[in-house]
C-alpha cells in the first residue's frame, strides 16, 4: 500500500504537470506588441504627465501603492455599480499609470466577458484571451501581451461565451487570481457592473482588494448603497470619482493644489472643464452626484 505522504506527494507532482496556471519562464514566453491605442480610448500619455487625467490617475496610483506597503495587495478588482461609469476607463488608466514606474509590472485583465473593451482601446485581437485559457484552448503565455516600451502586460477576454459566470467559477480563476501577483506587482481586473451580474462580486473574493467607481451625474446614491452591501465583507480599498469638474475638485480637494498652482493649470483651469478627475475616498456619507 502507498503510505499517504507519498500519495499526496504523487498528487502534487501530477497537478504540476496539468497545471494550466503556469509560471515557469512566463514573462520570456509572452509576445510583445506596439502601443497603439485607439484615437479616442482616453488612455493617459506619460509625455504629457500634467494633463488630465495623469495627475489624477498618478494620485490614485500613489494611494494604492502606499496601501500596498501596509498590506499585501496585489491584486485589485475594478468595478461599479450600473453600466458605463468609467470601469474600464479607470482600469486601464491605472494599469497605465502603474506600469510606468520602473520596475512596476502591472497586468490587466479583461475580466468583463459581457463587454470587453481591453482589446478595442489597445487594438488588439480579443482571442485568445482569457475564457480561451479558460476552457482549455490556449495556454496561459498565448493570452497575455506586453505593451512594447512600458511595464504593462495585457490580457484580453477571449471569445464570446454564454455562461460568464460558469466560467469564473472555474478554480482555474482561483488559481490565476492567487498566483499571477507572483509575477506581476498589480494585477488589475476590469469586471461587468455589480448590480447587472454577480461576476464582479465573485472576482471581488478572489482578490485583495476593490475599487468601486462612480460617476458624477450618472451614479445614484441608491445604487452606490446596493453595491457597497454586496460587496458587504469584500476589501473594499476605495471609490473612484469619475468625471468630476476640475473646478469643483481644485475648490475642495488640497491634494490637487500643487498642480493648481502652475501657470499652466490654472490656463486650463479657466477653460472648459474637463471630462475627467479621479479620488479615492472612502465610502460615501453624501450623495454623491
Ligand atoms: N472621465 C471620463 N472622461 C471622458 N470619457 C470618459 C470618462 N470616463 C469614461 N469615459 C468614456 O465613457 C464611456 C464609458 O466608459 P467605460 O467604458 O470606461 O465604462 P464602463 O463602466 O467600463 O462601461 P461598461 O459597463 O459598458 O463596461 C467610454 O467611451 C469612455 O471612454
Ligand atoms: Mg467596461
Amino acid at each position: 500500500m502507498v503510505p499517504a505522504y507519498a500519495q499526496q506527494a504523487m498528487q502534487s507532482a501530477a497537478a504540476m504537470v496539468n497545471d494550466p496556471v503556469n509560471l515557469q519562464g512566463l514573462l520570456e514566453k509572452i509576445e510583445e506588441i506596439p502601443f497603439r491605442p485607439l484615437a479616442d480610448a482616453h488612455l493617459i500619455d506619460p509625455t504629457r504627465p500634467s494633463e488630465p487625467p495623469s495627475e489624477e490617475f498618478r494620485t490614485l496610483r500613489t494611494r494604492l501603492n502606499h496601501m500596498q506597503t501596509l498590506s499585501p495587495i496585489h491584486s485589485i478588482v475594478v468595478t461599479s455599480p450600473s453600466p458605463a461609469e468609467g470601469k474600464s476607463f479607470t482600469a486601464v488608466n491605472l494599469a497605465l499609470a502603474q506600469s510606468h514606474l520602473a520596475g512596476n509590472l502591472a497586468l490587466l485583465g479583461d475580466f468583463d466577458f459581457r463587454r470587453p473593451i481591453v482589446h478595442t482601446l489597445f487594438q488588439v485581437d480579443r482571442s485568445p484571451g482569457i475564457t480561451d485559457f479558460l476552457l482549455g484552448r490556449a495556454e496561459l503565455h498565448e493570452i497575455i501581451k506586453k505593451i512594447a516600451g512600458t511595464n504593462l502586460y495585457i490580457m484580453p477576454a477571449g471569445e464570446a461565451v454564454l455562461n460568464p459566470l460558469e466560467l469564473l467559477n472555474l478554480r482555474e480563476v482561483k488559481s490565476m487570481v492567487d498566483r499571477l501577483p507572483s509575477v506581476f506587482n498589480w494585477v488589475i481586473l476590469d469586471t461587468p457592473p455589480l448590480l447587472f451580474a454577480a461576476d464582479a462580486n465573485l472576482l471581488s473574493t478572489m482578490c485583495h482588494g476593490t475599487l468601486l467607481v462612480v460617476r458624477i451625474g450618472t451614479t445614484t446614491i441608491d445604487s452606490v448603497t446596493r453595491a457597497m452591501q454586496s460587496l458587504c465583507e469584500n476589501n473594499v480599498l476605495g471609490i473612484s470619482v469619475n468625471g468630476a469638474r476640475r473646478g469643483e475638485l481644485y475648490s475642495r480637494y488640497a491634494y490637487y493644489h500643487s498642480y493648481y498652482d502652475s501657470a499652466e493649470a490654472k490656463a486650463r483651469e479657466d477653460g472648459e472643464a474637463d471630462a475627467e478627475a479621479m479620488r479615492v475616498a472612502g465610502p460615501p456619507r453624501e450623495k454623491p452626484v
